[in-house]
């Protein structure tokens, strides 16, 4: 969710209200997204790099956090989506922990879309704590396959993403689902985060579609395959 930043400073806003602004359009993007029958929808609120951050900009975001949570719960709930949090949750506040584990509480049982929201959250973090947290399970060497690398993962609970998209213009993927993103299909729009509506969920599904997916195997079409 790229852009916060430079969609406030446009608008000769301080960073603050980008992110506001941001947070609104997360909410459109989920009503989009669950409209559309898209089952899972994850997104990178905070990455484990944010922490260099001025200070206020960094208690702004938590703060806004927990002033999101206690607005949509219930929205959420109402709605059918599941809400995940993928990310160390160690260094966050107490507060923001509890407000984690409550809105992943209520909505627990639902399906129809499972938002994961990406929170002091990197992939190489992901990596290595799987990694660790195999170990301490008791893993030997030959069990730990990919399969069961995933399921330590923070985003075990959630298929590997078929569509990638960064709003905001850069070219790079950050350090966002390094794992899972082997073979998701990128896509890369100059769109600033609260800019990004209903018709550019529409454009990327769109360009997605367009997209041939090989997985690393040769084309499957007939001409490929005569026989
Ligand atoms: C990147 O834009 C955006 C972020 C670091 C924060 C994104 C967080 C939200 C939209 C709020 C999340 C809220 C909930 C409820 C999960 P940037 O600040 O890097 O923008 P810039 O590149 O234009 O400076």
């Amino acid at each position: 969710m790229d852009g916060n930043g430079r969609w406030a400073k446009k608008r000769f806003l301080p960073r603050f209200f980008g992110h506001k602004a941001g947070v609104d359009a997360l909410i459109r993007i989920i009503d989009a997204c669950a409209d559309r029958g898209i089952r899972y929808l994850t997104v990178f609120a905070f990455s484990s790099e944010n922490w260099k951050r001025p200070a206020d900009e960094v208690s702004g975001l938590m703060g806004l956090v927990l002033v999101a949570q206690a607005k949509y719960m219930q929205k959420m709930v109402g709605n059918g989506v599941r809400v995940v949090i993928a990310g160390d949750r160690e260094a966050v506040s107490d507060r923001l922990r509890k407000a984690w584990n409550d809105v992943e509480e209520a909505t627990k049982s639902n399906h129809r879309l499972t938002l994961t929201v990406a929170f002091n959250y990197g992939g190489r973090w992901d990596m290595v704590q799987a990694c660790r947290r195999a170990v301490a399970d008791g893993l030997k060497p030959e069990q730990i396959d990919e399969e069961a690398l995933s399921r330590y993962m923070a985003m075990g609970h959630a298929p590997d993403p078929d569509l990638f998209i960064r709003t905001g213009g850069e070219v790079r993927i950050s350090n966002f689902l390094l794992w899972q993103a082997a073979y998701s299909e990128l896509l890369f729009t100059d769109c600033l985060w609260p800019d990004f509506g209903e018709a550019e969920l529409d454009a990327a599904l769109a360009a997605y579609a367009g997209r041939e997916r090989r997985f690393g195997a040769l084309n499957m079409g007939a001409a490929a395959h005569p026989a």
